[in-house]
């Protein structure tokens, strides 16, 4: 058996070193941070990075998250006396770079606290007291001295409602909190190994900017305008100043796909309220995985009723988190707009967010489906805190409403193809194979047939997979699954089950046999043969991801029998 990927053990420390000429950063350190987040899909722990900036006067850009509270202000405290920082830049107000500021401004009252107006209405909520503020707006400068002017650049939904960057024009440092980073934590303050770094960047680009493509194009314009950026500073894993032209090149090329999508989604949340941020995201994620653009929108945010009449009215379909009963009346006439410019055929989806106080669904939903609209998931009830499967299930929900409203297009594709080419293509062949996978509380399964032996030396194989598989957030690089092979003549059964369409969340192996594998996959107990596997690399395939793995433990159990193949007639759908 091949060694596995070594896991570091759960620790918490801090980095700090000079950036740049009089910038600093605390980089709190989270080498294993559990997965509670979509976008923690690659386990390799996450950074909160924090940074000094001493001009004439000083500034501390964020904080870190409250689970770092000795440790950062115990660090805090060596650099610098707290009471002599003028300045607390709040990029946004995430509680993972938020989470101290109410401790800071206990160690330095003084401080003026400088943030979009959005970040300041957030704070006076978290902070419960009076503290100076500094409310900027797009382009806004604040001289610090020494020649470090920073210059604040709005980045709405980057990815949250309040985002700014703060650009200091002395060192060409760009700090932007979320976005361009990564939850990748390691020794490397920099990012000088593109290799390593890359699967996190385009994970994280995925769940947390890919539904907000739009707005990430914006932001790149407003950079662009800024003039040289020689660093970007970002707020979870290393800074880019090594690759920092490729991978901002890879936000604006990603996000154009996506904003060019053909059919768009508008997902509606509450902005601090329960959970309606975070399973909005969740939801947004598994649109995009159908290629679906998605317009993610704060229902408690600024909003201008004739942009939201057109945007419902040009969108494939919505889906609206409840707000609060309480607040249902400032709420109200951006509902009301938004039922009055649906229109039938628009696919419909409704979410708690879990904030104790939330309107029922039920009333909300009666009224689109009488407009209509077609309901695409069971409305998501939300009873406790949620986790991942929870998270999951909205992403699944998200894959089901994508896939309604491309279904046309779908069989228009597969139609309008079928010539000699698909003909030839359909005789590839492939054996048969269930793929089952198990992560924290969440497992999977699919049927697969372009499975391939890949390589000798490491054992390996590639499978492709469609983007849109619910296993696809499983099959991350680093993770762990189970290869089983069907049997010919001994396969029905197992795949009239797996082609089964299952409800968001649904348990994929109720009725079938299984048994745990040593990573914790199933192994399905009527499989002629297993394979446990990791993931080492994905390449981009179109519709498909091309997931090569390695693989390390395996059985037969009969083995003088064949494995199951399938012919098809045409290569243009399965
Ligand atoms: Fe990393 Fe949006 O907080």
């Amino acid at each position: 058996m091949v060694a596995l990927t070594e896991k570091t053990k759960k620790r918490l420390t801090i980095q700090t070193g000079e950036i740049a000429h009089q910038t600093m950063t605390i980089r709190s350190m989270d080498w294993d941070r559990d997965r509670f987040d979509i976008e923690f899909g690659l386990q390799n722990g996450t950074t909160y990075n924090s940074f000094i900036i001493r001009g004439e006067q000083t500034a501390l850009v964020d904080s870190s998250h409250e689970k770092f509270r000795q440790l950062f202000l115990d660090t805090l405290k060596g650099l610098i006396d707290p009471t002599e920082i003028d300045y607390l830049i709040i990029s946004h107000t995430e509680p993972d770079h938020s989470g101290l500021v109410k401790d800071i401004l206990q160690l330095a009252p003084e401080i003026t606290v400088v943030g979009s107006k959005v970040a300041i209405q957030f704070l006076e909520n978290m902070v419960h007291g009076s503290f100076k503020r500094r409310i900027v707006k797009n382009g806004d400068r604040l001289d610090l001295g020494n020649g470090h002017e920073l210059e604040f650049v709005i980045a709405p939904n980057l990815h949250w409602p309040d985002t700014m960057f703060t650009f200091d024009h002395k060192t060409q440092i760009l700090f932007t909190c979320d976005a361009f980073g990564m939850h990748y934590c390691s020794d490397s303050t920099f990012d000088e190994d593109l290799k390593t770094i890359e699967a996190d960047f385009q994970y994280y680009y995925e769940c947390l900017m890919a539904p907000n493509a739009r707005s990430v194009l914006s932001a790149l314009k407003r950079m662009d305008e800024l003039g040289k950026i020689g660093m970007i500073a970002t707020g979870h894993g290393p800074l880019l100043y090594h690759n920092l032209e490729e991978l901002t090149g890879r936000y604006r090329t990603w996000s154009k796909t996506q904003a060019k999508a053909e059919t768009s989604v508008g997902v509606f949340y509450i902005s601090d309220y329960g959970y309606s941020y975070p399973l909005a995201q969740a939801i947004a994620s598994g649109i995009t995985k159908t290629g679906v653009a998605v317009e993610l929108i704060d229902l408690r945010g600024p909003l201008d009723l004739q942009e939201l009449r057109e945007l419902v009215g040009r969108c494939a379909g919505i889906v609206i988190g409840m707000p609060p009963t309480a607040e249902s009346e400032n709420i109200q006439p951006a509902l009301s707009t938004i039922l009055g410019s649906v229109h039938e055929k628009q696919a419909v989806g409704v979410f708690e967010a879990g904030g104790g106080d939330d309107e029922p669904t039920y009333p909300v939903l009666t009224k689109f489906r009488n407009l209509g609209l077609i309901q695409a998931f069971s409305a998501i009830q939300i009873k406790e805190t949620p986790g991942e499967a929870t998270y999951k299930l909205c992403e699944e929900a998200g894959t089901d409403l994508g896939q309604l409203v491309t279904r046309d297009r779908s069989i228009k594709n597969m139609k309008s193809l079928g010539n000699d080419l698909d003909k030839a293509l359909g005789r590839i062949s492939g054996g048969l194979y269930i793929i089952t996978a198990k992560k924290g509380d969440i497992s999977s399964a699919m049927l697969a047939s372009w499975v391939s032996q890949a390589s000798f030396q490491p054992l390996g194989i590639s499978i492709a997979v469609a983007k849109d598989r619910a296993i696809e957030s499983l099959m991350q690089v680093g993770d762990r699954f189970v290869l089983n092979v069907l049997e010919e003549g001994n396969y029905q059964r197992l795949m009239k089950h797996f082609l089964k369409r299952f409800a968001p969340g649904a348990d994929r192996f109720e009725g079938v046999r299984t048994q745990p594998a040593e990573n914790g996959s199933p192994i399905l107990t009527d499989a002629l043969a297993y394979m446990e596997c990791e993931v080492v690399s994905r390449m981009d395939g179109g519709d498909h991801w091309i997931v090569y793995s390695t693989v390390y433990a395996g059985r037969v159990s009969k083995p003088d029998a064949l494995t199951a193949v399938h012919h098809r007639k045409v290569g243009n759908h399965y």
